[in-house]
């Protein structure tokens, strides 16, 4: 979409996975897939909510924009004009034909946060500040609210020496602190204090866009109120972006004008926030909204709240990687052999006289056991109401040959996220037909 304002930030679909070590050769045994293939972008003056369970990647999706992780994959850009995200969208749709080859030139190397270098890496740090949840730990406690509010204006040569003291007091003033503050220990003030120096400090090289990790979650609820109005003022004042993290909905509501839903590392639901809410269209997102009590009634959501542990991010589902706590699930939610292993918990015996399990890829498997009326042990179990219909009818061959089982299923891609009816944007077979 184009709009005459910039966008501050634009995720093209960035990728962060971990390694996992073992041993004391640490030898890398698989990857952990934080964050896997996200894209959104932010508008000058704009808050996106990124919400969604502990682990789904937000933190991490903070620190990649932050310039604090390498991305695994992907790209990110900062402040591009219309102009310039509208090549960048025509580039991507037909990558064979580079219509304007200097203009993408151009922008990789002046926007693109990990190719840029020199003034302009220099000026996206000045652009880009963070504010985290814990206050205690992320403001040294050795150091005065004077080093620290203008410890970023030194640091980068904003003004002269003599100019520093009264430049960190206009900051404070702005947070709603003021001179008697400057000469004391962060311990010496309360939560919601400490949370306004962290403000001041991120505001001092007047940057474009500040990422806001959970900033109020470790505060009580009218504390919470009067730093959530600060960020709403600081905004208007300062035609500010917020990338805004959190796992309340209430929050994120009074906040957000976009709202991008994570589940396991990806994007499943993101939309204008009153459509989010009032039109939920993920199923996840129901769930989400209905596991909410504080949310006020009007909030619409059929869906039960959320039930079930969530998959390991090291071996992530396929297909909709939600399927397996989905209370709606199809047989097109793309099943693979791991759902029947992992519903096998309440048959301990049968699951311990599993041999080996050769396993080509996620939707092919032969599974040996000690002895043959165990292999028909698991068809029959397959065929009761342990295994769920549509889990069951999802299965494409389930083979007994002596003490081998052989189970296929049909392939599935990723569900994409299609735009659905009220203009968000949904990663759910449902929304796909
Ligand atoms: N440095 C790291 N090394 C290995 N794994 C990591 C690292 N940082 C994060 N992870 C893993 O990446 C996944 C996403 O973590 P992240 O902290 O981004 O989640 P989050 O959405 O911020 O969760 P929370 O709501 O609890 O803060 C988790 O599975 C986490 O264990
Ligand atoms: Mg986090």
């Amino acid at each position: 979409m184009s709009n005459s304002k910039n966008t501050i930030l634009s995720l093209r679909n960035v990728k962060k996975h971990f390694p996992i070590k073992e041993g004391v050769f640490q030898n890398v045994v698989g990857q952990v897939h934080a964050v896997d293939g996200v894209s959104f972008d932010i508008g000058a003056g704009e808050t996106v909510g990124l919400v969604g369970e502990s682990g789904c990647g937000k933190t991490t999706i903070g620190r990649c924009v932050s310039g604090l992780e390498p991305l695994t994959n992907g790209d990110i850009f900062f402040d591009l004009t219309p102009e310039k995200l509208l090549a960048l969208e025509d580039f991507e749709k037909h990558q064979s034909e580079i219509k304007n080859k200097h203009l993408i030139d151009e922008i990789q190397s002046t926007s693109n946060i990990s190719k840029i270098e020199g003034d302009d890496f220099y000026n996206y740090r000045r652009n880009c500040q963070m504010v985290f949840q814990d206050s205690f730990s992320s403001l040294s406690p050795r150091q005065l609210v004077s080093d620290i509010v203008s410890r970023p204006l030194k640091i980068h040569k904003v003004c002269a020496d003599n100019e520093l003291i009264p430049r960190t007091i206009e900051l404070l003033e702005q947070v709603g602190l003021g001179k008697q503050h400057l000469y004391r220990f962060p311990h010496q003030f309360s939560g919601g204090q400490r949370q306004r120096i962290s403000i001041a400090r991120a505001l001092a090289l007047d940057p474009k866009l500040i990422v806001l990790d959970e900033p109020t979650s470790a505060l009580d609820v009218s504390v919470q109120a009067q730093i959530l109005n600060l960020l709403h003022d600081l905004q208007k004042q300062r035609g500010l972006s917020y990338l805004f993290i959190t796992h309340n909905l209430s929050v994120i509501r009074h906040m957000a004008d976009k709202i991008v839903v994570m589940y396991l590392g990806k994007v499943v639901e993101a939309g204008k926030t009153e459509d989010i809410f009032s039109n939920p269209q993920h199923p996840y997102t129901k769930a989400l909204l209905a596991a909410s009590p504080d949310l006020s009634e009007d909030v619409m959501s059929d869906m039960a709240a959320l039930d079930g542990p969530i998959p390991d991010p090291a071996r992530p589902p396929q297909g909709c990687s939600f399927r397996t706590r989905c209370p709606v699930s199809r047989t097109e939610c793309g099943w693979e052999v791991d759902d029947i292993i992992r519903r096998l918990e309440h048959h301990e015996t049968l699951i311990d006289s599993i041999k080996s399990v050769h396993q080509p890829d996620a939707f092919n498997a032969k599974l040996t056991f000690e002895t043959s009326l165990s292999a028909i042990e698991l068809k029959d179990v397959i065929g009761t109401n342990d295994i769920p219909k549509q889990m069951r009818k999802a299965i494409k061959k389930i083979e007994v040959d002596g003490n081998d089982v052989n189970i296929s299923f049909d392939p599935v891609q990723t569900v994409p996220l299609v735009q659905s009816d009220n203009g968000s944007l949904s990663r759910c077979v449902l929304a796909n037909k």
